[in-house]
């Protein structure tokens, strides 16, 4: 990390994205028409870089997505309402939480279909990871999904350890 100054700390509501509407069309849906999960995935990941981006106000890279989960499909004519937000924001690195839901338009049924759990790190002018500013949470939610955080983290950082050492012992024209 480079040694740049520990920036302000900011709150989450400095960089949330919420309600991003996105209106399913036919063009949208696989072989089971169902929306293509790709669609949505591709969408959160933006949504969150630019989250983890107002954030930073650095340039992020994805380090790795968990934990998506697509609860329930949404189908053709649905609007798709995306909403993302820092969860928590530790030396170099911002976890963000997206959740999307399925609005039918015409009868004003909700149904959530997808949560993920995306990490970013802030780059600085060589690429080399960056400090990010503290987060600062304003209300219950936010501090529960604050705390949750941290387990998240531990979670995920030593699943890659155990990836990584599962990926050494391959021989090594496969690794
Ligand atoms: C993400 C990346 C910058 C991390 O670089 P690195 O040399 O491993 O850096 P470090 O070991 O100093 O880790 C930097 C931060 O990333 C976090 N990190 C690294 N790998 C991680 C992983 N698999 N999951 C979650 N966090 C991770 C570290 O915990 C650390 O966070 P902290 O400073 O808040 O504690 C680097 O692996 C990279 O550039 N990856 C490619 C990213 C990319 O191209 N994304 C687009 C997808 S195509």
């Amino acid at each position: 990390m480079t040694n740049a100054k520990q920036p302000d700390a900011q709150p989450v509501s400095a960089s949330a994205v919420r309600g991003h509407v996105y209106k399913v069309f036919p063009q949208d849906m696989n072989a089971h028409r169902a929306v293509f999960g790709g669609l949505v995935m591709s969408t959160i990941d933006r949504l969150s870089l630019v989250v983890a981006e107002r954030h930073s106000r650095r340039v992020c890279v994805t380090a790795a997505v968990d934990a998506i989960h697509f609860l329930a499909p949404a189908k053709d004519g649905d609007t798709l309402i995306y909403s993302a937000s820092v969860n928590r924001a530790w030396t170099t690195s911002m976890e963000i939480g997206a959740k999307v839901v399925a609005e039918n338009s015409y009868t004003g049924e909700r149904r959530h279909i997808v949560s993920a759990y995306l990490t970013f790190v802030a780059l600085d002018e060589n690429n080399k990871p960056v400090a990010v500013p503290e987060l600062i949470t304003e209300t219950e939610l936010e501090a529960q999904r604050y705390i949750e955080a941290q387990a998240r983290r531990e979670m995920r950082l030593d699943h890659a350890e155990k990836l990584r050492e599962l990926r050494q012992q391959r021989p090594e024209s496969h690794a």
